[in-house]
């Protein structure tokens, strides 16, 4: 289910193409109790994913009730309407952002959390303490808290990929867009961090590797593991420049950029030491830097204007 915020029904038809199924979706919200309930009482389900939310960093500063409503109000009503329904298992969307301005790197669980630089990190802190309060207060509840550092990438087919409405906000959409021609070129933010050359550094994941982590967790779930957190990153940094760069080796495509101001909450460094899902889930790395790039621009390339054809 989605409520289409920042999504397309189509994605879910290349789902279906790509893996020869018929998954039934839904177009609903999740702050819509009976619509939930509703939903619920068709279907047998066992386990929710859970990856519904806002996550714009500029607009949860700007607009914090939204994003307090939508993803902390959304995340209760679906955990009574899940209780309603004695389904106890879930896999939670969780981000690096719950860290804040790291203590140390390459950051492992044992961070201490909630020095949130801004309300959509907040959420997802917010919403970690609610899942674990209640697996405390409710022993038959099951939870994996799976904390993401920076999903990259496309399926490799070249048919399903990322769609950001209006200018994307995130770092590579944005680049991608650039070397496709729909964008000028990329703002740097900032060039005067204590990093090799000077530009924040980030943990890409290829989204390919990171829902194979949700297919681990999934398995995970079955060992009745109470509430459990684990980082989902490559434990590799890499820079803005190194990204660019990066996208121009994949796509043969320029990517020119200029230098502006720091964004605003942005820190400096943060990759992720991922060494307790590999070892504890069972799951391995397979996708590098070259195959993200390479992967993006195959979808980006081949759907110049997202799923929206005529824009
Ligand atoms: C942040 C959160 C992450 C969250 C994501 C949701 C942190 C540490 N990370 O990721 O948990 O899931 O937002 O959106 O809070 N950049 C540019 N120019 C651009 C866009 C980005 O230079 O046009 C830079 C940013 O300053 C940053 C990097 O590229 O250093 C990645 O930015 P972005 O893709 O927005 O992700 P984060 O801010 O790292």
């Amino acid at each position: 289910m989605d409520n289409l915020a920042n999504a397309s029904m189509d994605s879910m038809r290349q789902v279906n193409e790509i893996t020869g199924k018929q998954m039934p979706t839904f177009s609903m919200d999740m702050l819509d109790k009976d619509a939930l309930r509703d939903l619920f009482k068709k279907h047998r389900i066992l386990c929710v994913m859970h990856f519904a939310g806002l996550k714009t960093l500029e607009e949860s500063c700007n607009k914090p009730l939204l994003y307090y409503k939508t993803n902390i109000g959304g995340t209760i009503s679906l955990l009574e309407v899940m209780k309603e329904f004695g389904v106890y298992n879930m896999i939670f969307s969780s981000s690096a952002a719950v860290y804040g301005s790291p203590s140390y790197l390459p950051i492992d669980e044992k961070h201490t959390v909630g020095g949130c630089i801004n309300p959509y990190g907040k959420t997802k802190y917010f919403i970690e303490e609610i899942l674990k309060d209640n697996c405390t207060a409710e022993k038959q509840w099951n939870v994996v808290l799976l904390r993401y550092f920076n999903p990259v990438g496309a399926h490799v087919t070249g048919k399903l990929g990322e769609d950001p409405q209006g200018v994307p906000n995130n770092l590579m959409p944005y680049v991608s867009h650039v070397a496709v021609g729909r964008l000028k070129e990329l703002t740097v933010y900032g060039d005067n961090y204590d990093t090799p050359d000077e530009t924040e550094v980030r943990d890409y994941i290829h989204v390919v590797d990171l829902a194979q982590g949700h297919v681990a967790a999934l398995k995970y779930l079955e060992k009745d593991c109470g509430c459990k957190v684990f980082n989902l990153g490559t434990g590799k940094g890499f820079s803005v420049i190194d990204m660019a760069k990066a996208y121009e080796s994949a796509s043969g495509k320029r990517v020119p950029y200029q230098i502006a101001g720091s964004r605003e909450g942005d820190i400096a460094s943060c990759y992720a030491d991922a060494s307790l899902a590999e070892k504890e889930l069972g799951w391995a790395l397979k996708l590098d830097l070259a195959k993200m790039c390479e992967d993006l621009w195959r979808w980006q390339s081949n759907n110049p204007t997202g799923f929206r054809q005529d824009s």
